[in-house]
């Protein structure tokens, strides 16, 4: 026997059109200080690669026909790291807007952030609103950057909106459901995640996307992510159209 709520669950799963493309797909971008070390270079050299991956497999992902991707460019936890890091990974992020934003533009790409960007220096933050001004017109595919992401406190964030609505009378708790969190967080509108990449050999989530990823495919890969390029994601694509969803079903 299906249970009609469990029968409205099912027909509120994510769908991945026929021909297996994912919609949605995220990346862990990781080791880029592995990769700067192997060379013997600071591990600036490494991000720097890592931008220029960036670019890239931003081409290949549009070439594909990917609906969304989500990049983790600095996580809530990456203010531990040493400040000239953080300033030269401020830099970059900064160098990527300049030389890019006219590409992601043009090919009618919409910028959208996840996380709170406004902790990082005044001009940096400016610079990504404008950003965000600027191609929220757009109606092709989805960049979403994570900048000063963490998964917990996105939750703690969006909890805390309903907490309030409770507490003013305005929201039954009855009716907190699946849906009504997800429609707090940051991610609220995009595609269901599909499938979450991560390159440098390490898998374990880092804080990133926790509650979006319950039904994502993963991936793990050991390249670094400077090298990660348009074969490796098509590689990952592959790998991802060849896996059975079950969603719990049979
Ligand atoms: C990922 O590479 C980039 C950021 C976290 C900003 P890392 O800097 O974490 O590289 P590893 O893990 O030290 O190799
Ligand atoms: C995750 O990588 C964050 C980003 C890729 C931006 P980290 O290198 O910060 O993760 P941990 O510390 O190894 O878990
Ligand atoms: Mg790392």
């Amino acid at each position: 026997m299906i249970f009609p709520r469990a029968r409205a669950q099912r027909k509120a799963l994510p769908s991945v059109p026929d021909h297996g493309l994912p919609r949605h797909v995220a990346i862990i971008m990781d080791g880029n200080g592995r990769w700067a070390k192997a060379r013997r270079l600071p591990r600036v050299a490494g991000h720097r690669a890592g931008a220029e991956a960036v670019r890239k497999v931003l081409r290949a992902a549009n070439k594909l026909g990917i609906e969304c991707v989500t990049l983790y460019a600095f996580s809530s936890e990456n203010w531990k790291r040493p400040e000239e890091e953080i300033s030269d990974l401020t830099g970059l992020m900064k160098q990527f807007i300049r030389s890019e934003l006219d590409e992601i533009h043009n090919g009618n790409i919409r910028l959208r952030i996840i996380g709170d960007h406004h902790a990082f220096e005044p001009e940096a933050a400016k610079m990504v609103d404008e950003a965000v001004a600027r191609t929220a017109g757009n109606t092709g595919s989805t960049l979403v950057v994570a900048l000063n992401y963490g998964s917990q406190d996105e939750l703690a964030r969006g909890i805390r909106k309903l907490a309030a609505q409770v507490a003013d009378g305005s929201l039954d708790p009855a009716a907190i459901t699946p849906d009504l969190i997800g429609a707090q967080l940051d991610t609220a509108g995009l595609p269901p995640l599909d499938l979450l990449i991560r390159t440098s050999g390490e898998q374990r989530l880092s804080n990133f996307l926790l509650w979006q990823a319950a039904y994502a495919e993963l991936y793990f890969t050991e390249t670094l992510w400077p090298d990660f390029d348009e074969a490796a994601l098509t590689e990952a694509v592959n790998c991802f159209a060849r896996r059975e969803r079950r969603y719990g079903g049979l």
